[in-house]
């Protein structure tokens, strides 16, 4: 998207052109530039054969809600749950005030504003549909990685929000939250941030807290196998479209990166710190070379290092990742609370979540510096068209 300064230039000089041709009475010529679209009133449509939030250019902002349900909350009141939310959802990415909108000014610019809903495996038993649950939404299997805390994990209902713009998060988030609240309660609430809006060319890989280039290897919305990657097509028939989304809360351990050298942190990764290059190129999109070995024999990449042991060769088996930084208070001693909000997308969670994350949990250079702390698995249900609800599908 252009930037305000580019919507400013373009706009003022057509209302110099107009100024122009009305003292003139001539026309106006017609502008060159194209008209740029303001980054606050930019929309990401939220109708379609999917949720919206999955396949978008990630915005800059995140909030991730989960709700447990109340008791008694049936497939029935699931259905007025889903309506009343979904409907806050197609009027507050437009730009609008949600019904009954405290703050309607607040609503006005929704800066690429997307509202993506999860259903948890709690869901599927409230509403006694368990046997339309996709089999592989379920908690993850324990590692040995894992330091998880309940306040970060599980969860019936996901609310995922995310903007260019951090008052509109929070706006959406209170409108969505005042509807959801009477059939559940916030179980957690994870708030993260990419870089701002604009401040990189569109289509830049993005930096994570320790500084590496992280999202290269993942695949390309314009893609032919991104559909089979991302979007379901086997499992329960109203599922097809939908995703699931695996949340992971990980802690990163900076004080003790700090201390590692250069060499050894594109060592944990087995890519370059400057370039994103894997230790065997030279750019950030040349294919690693997982068997070139050194003078010494040892592979290049090295064995255990974290994009060893994640690469998934069969690009129809790869997860989208959809990281979000989070950066909490220094404790007392001065020692960050950073992290990662770690949300990958993919058709099927046993197919191809659980094959990387077990490999990654026996070994990894980079779970030195890195600690799981919560952990989430959702179904994400397929869109719906003007007129429908999310989770139609299923609860209707
Ligand atoms: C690749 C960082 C956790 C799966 C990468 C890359 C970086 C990175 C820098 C290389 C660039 C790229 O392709 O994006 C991190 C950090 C993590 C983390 C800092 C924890 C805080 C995870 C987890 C998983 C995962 C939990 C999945 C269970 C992958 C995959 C790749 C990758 C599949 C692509 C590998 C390839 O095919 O080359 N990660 N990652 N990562 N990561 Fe992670």
């Amino acid at each position: 998207h252009l930037l305000t300064g580019g919507a400013l230039a373009a706009g003022g000089a057509v209302a110099g052109a107009a100024v122009t041709a009305a003292a003139t009475g001539r026309a106006a010529p017609a502008p060159t530039t194209p008209v740029a679209v303001d980054p606050g009133t930019a929309v990401e449509p939220f109708h379609g054969p999917h949720q919206a939030g999955v396949a978008t250019s990630p915005q800059a902002h995140a909030s991730f809600l989960a709700f447990d349900l109340a008791p008694g909350t049936d497939r029935a009141a699931l259905g007025r749950l889903m309506r009343l939310l979904t409907d806050d959802a197609v009027r507050l990415t437009r730009g609008q005030p949600a019904l009954a909108d405290t703050e309607p000014e607040l609503a006005v610019l929704p800066a690429r504003l997307t509202v993506t809903f999860g259903f948890g495996p709690g869901l599927f038993l409230a509403a006694g549909l368990d046997d339309r649950r996709p089999p592989s939404v379920a908690p993850l299997p324990a590692y040995p990685i894992d330091r998880l805390e309940d306040r970060w994990s599980g969860g019936d209902l996901l609310i995922q929000l995310c903007a260019d713009d951090p008052v509109t998060v929070a706006h959406a988030q209170r409108m969505l939250v005042k509807d959801a609240r009477a059939f559940g309660t916030p179980r957690w609430t994870q708030r993260g941030f990419r870089r701002g809006a604009g401040v990189e060319p569109d289509g830049r890989t993005q930096r994570n807290l320790l500084g590496q280039l992280d999202g290269t290897t993942n695949p390309a919305a314009g893609d032919a196998t991104f559909g089979p990657a991302v979007w379901a097509t086997g499992g329960p028939d109203w599922f097809r479209d939908g995703t699931t989304v695996v949340i992971r809360r990980i802690r990163l351990e900076l004080e003790t990166w700090d201390l590692l050298g250069r060499a050894g942190k594109e060592f944990a990764v087995g890519r370059r710190l400057d370039t994103g290059a894997p230790l065997t190129g030279t750019a950030e999109h040349d294919p690693p070379d997982f068997t070139a070995t050194d003078a010494t024999g040892f592979t290049v990449i090295p064995e255990f290092s974290h994009v060893a042991r994640a690469h998934v060769a069969d690009e129809e088996l790869r997860m989208l990742r959809r990281p979000y930084n989070y950066d909490g208070q220094p404790d007392a001693a001065g020692q960050p609370d950073s992290g990662m909000i770690f949300a990958a997308y993919q058709a099927d969670v046993a197919r191809q979540f659980l094959p990387v994350q077990q490999r990654l949990a026996e070994s990894d250079l980079l779970n030195e510096w890195t600690t799981p702390i919560g952990s989430a698995v959702f179904a994400i249900p397929p869109g719906c068209a003007e007129g429908g609800w999310i989770g139609q599908q299923l609860l209707g």
